[in-house]
């Protein structure tokens, strides 16, 4: 098995020396990474000190309250997040500091400074209050990537009401079943969007999911298109009309520091989404200490995280964390391979962006058209990348570090989960890299790498990612329902959370995540990872995309199954079939050779971009798919 241990990446010297983590370890006589890490073993010490550089209507009384498995931090403290994320701002320079670069995808450019998103956010939260939305009631959100995403979820914040943001590419039908979990009092949608030069009907959605969501009083509609739609009388408002009656003008509610700020909803191993609840003070801090420290924004950046808002990704790095810390972000409509594959590239030259976050998976897909296109433009500007959302392949790696980075921005690997709120494992820009590995965990977290029965797995071996401490912006619950939020995350070992990734920690205690436990393979009793066989195929020139299963073996018990795609110019042969075999063989070991290699022209994803291996194993062995609503196509 490679951990690639003997590639290692020093951090360049502007970081040691000028970066916000240094400055930070400076003014605390911290001299290094290693000792950085050993002080915030104190975590309560830690989080503290994160917590008092945002903005307290009161301080707390205690750090923290652990209760295992529930905790609450900040405990007794009055707080908003979006008193951090825009009224405070209203006092400086930042005020007149753009908040949002937004492009859309047939290519209008808008400028959002802070002062003008803090006063459309005070019109809708007025516009909320008259419909008769109060603190605590539910607010569900279908939107696109447009300004008046952010907006609503801010809106809904200020005055102490729960977003709870569906994702615009989800059908009516998931979005109907997270209303109904939700029993939310209005939704907010537009007419339409577009997405590769098609208007996408989000209005017509809504009213389909309508039909079974009695909580529903009202539906704001943003006009974002010419499209005409039907509107509901006494239900239905335009957000344009609605937004021009109400003032500028609106007191930000103070809190509970745990008050809840919203839902989320993700897939589970059964078929009902989780509402996962995160709270204002906790995830504030979480994810503006994670911000401002691992991606090191100071207040000269151009941010890029291309997530959608749909995802906890930009619910953390696109709305909050960058606007408690007054950066600038880009915010992006459309595909990005639309109307070509240098879309972004164009984008990141035109605003000379210093940082870019992205997946994997955009990663390869770039590889597949070719450097070709990025070498098309200037990217000269960009001194920081990040990657999120699975294991990145030590291929892809160097392909975005050379390619994008110019050999010579540090590429921040973040692991986490729409459960942590934010980056838990995850290198520092003072940090030494090692392609494929997220490094070690951030300070104040505790990750460890258990066995099957929950004691520290060997160095080196295979074993279950866990959680020892609890931090901040950690998930609370699940909607209505803790049973299923203990019996999820906490029955499998006493104290110990489980991620549900499968890991290894080598002798560095490096972390190397290798995608779901789910997804590890049991081959003659070896554990092999689907993302390691991937990583190996990818790394193929022939190949673009590679998705690993384990289908049932009589004597091995599971073999590796695997579908791929092709570079463009690559033809499906026999030959081709042996080559790849053999590959993967060498590359990692007799185990690891795929039993079978199909060929398929796409392969099926989540509209994150995960390859759906469950569905492919399903096909596979002739079994129920399960719930896909999260497919994209
Ligand atoms: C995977 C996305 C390896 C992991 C923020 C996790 C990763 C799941 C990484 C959560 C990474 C995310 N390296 N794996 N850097 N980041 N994952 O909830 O399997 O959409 O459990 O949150 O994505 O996905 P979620």
């Amino acid at each position: 098995m490679t951990t690639a241990t003997e590639e290692l990446y020093q951090p360049p010297k502007v970081f040691l020396e000028q970066s916000n983590i240094s400055n930070w370890m400076r003014q605390r006589g911290i001299t290094g990474y290693d000792q950085l890490l050993e002080r915030a073993r104190n975590y309560e010490w830690y989080w503290a000190e994160m917590a008092k550089e945002l903005a307290w209507f009161k301080p707390w009384d205690k750090t923290l309250e652990w209760k295992l498995p529930f905790s609450k931090w900040f405990v007794g403290a009055q707080f908003n997040i979006v008193h951090n994320a825009l009224d405070r701002h209203m006092k400086t320079s930042t005020k007149n500091k753009v908040a949002y670069i937004w492009e859309s995808e047939p290519g209008e450019v808008e400028r959002w400074t802070y002062e003008q998103l803090w006063r459309e956010t005070n019109r809708m939260a007025n516009a909320l209050k008259r419909l008769g939305v109060a603190k605590g009631d539910r607010v569900t959100i279908y939107l696109p990537m447009i300004p008046q995403l952010p907006i609503a979820m801010l809106a809904c914040a200020k005055i102490g009401a729960v977003h709870s943001v569906v994702f615009s590419g989800f059908s009516s039908l998931a979005l109907k079943d997270r209303i109904i979990d939700a029993e939310s009092k209005v939704v907010i949608t537009a007419n339409a969007t577009f997405r590769r030069g098609k208007a996408v009907a989000l209005k017509a959605n809504t009213d389909a999911a309508m039909t079974e969501c009695p909580s529903v009083k009202n539906v704001i509609v943003v006009r974002r298109t010419q499209d005409a739609v039907t509107m509901q009388p006494g239900r239905d408002l335009w957000w344009d009309e609605a937004a021009k009656k109400e003032s500028d003008q609106c007191d930000t509610v103070a809190l509970d520091s745990e008050a809840i700020l919203f839902t989320l909803y993700t897939s589970g191993t059964t078929g009902k989404p989780k509402g996962i609840v995160h709270v204002h003070g906790g995830y504030a801090v979480g994810t503006a200490a994670t911000l401002k420290y691992v991606f090191d924004i100071k207040d000269k950046d151009i941010f890029w995280c291309a997530a959608d808002i749909g995802w906890i990704t930009g619910h953390s790095y696109i709305v909050y964390a960058p606007l408690m810390l007054g950066a600038t972000s880009i915010m992006y409509e459309g595909a990005p391979d639309w109307p070509e594959p240098d879309r972004w590239w164009k984008i990141l030259e035109r605003e000379k962006v210093t940082i870019l976050y992205t997946s994997p998976t955009a990663i390869r897909m770039h590889m597949k058209y070719g450097q070709q296109w990025a070498a098309k433009h200037n990217l000269s500007s960009l001194r920081l990348l990040g990657s999120v959302g699975e294991p990145i392949n030590p291929e892809a790696w160097r392909w975005y570090y050379e390619h994008i980075g110019g050999n010579r921005c540090p590429i921040m690997d973040t692991w986490w989960q729409t459960e942590t709120g934010c980056f838990l494992v995850s290198p520092l820009p003072i940090t030494p890299l090692k392609p494929g590995s997220a490094t070690k965990p951030l300070p104040g977290i505790d990750v460890d790498v258990v066995d099957s029965s929950g004691k520290p797995a060997p160095i080196g071996e295979g074993g279950f990612a866990v959680l020892k401490n609890p931090w901040p912006s950690m998930l609370r619950t699940i909607y209505k329902d803790p049973e299923r939020y203990k019996q999820n995350y906490w029955s499998r070992w006493p104290g110990l959370y489980l991620t549900g990734d499968a890991a290894m920690k080598d002798e560095d205690g490096y972390i190397w995540f290798r995608g779901r436990a789910d997804e590890v393979l049991n081959v003659a009793g070896h554990r092999l990872g689907t993302a390691e066989v991937e990583s190996a195929l990818v790394a193929h020139p022939a190949v673009a995309e590679a998705a690993c299963i384990g289908v049932p073996h009589e004597v091995k018990g599971d073999v590796p199954k695997v579908y791929i795609t092709l570079k463009i110019g690559q033809q499906p042969s026999e030959a081709l079939v042996e080559e790849l075999k053999k590959w993967v063989s060498t590359q990692i070991g007799p185990i690891a050779r795929p039993e079978a290699i199909e060929f398929r022209d796409k392969l099926p994803k989540t509209r994150s971009g995960k390859i759906m291996r469950r569905l492919l194993k399903a096909q596979a062995l002739g079994k129920e798919v399960g719930d896909i609503s999260t497919l994209e196509d």
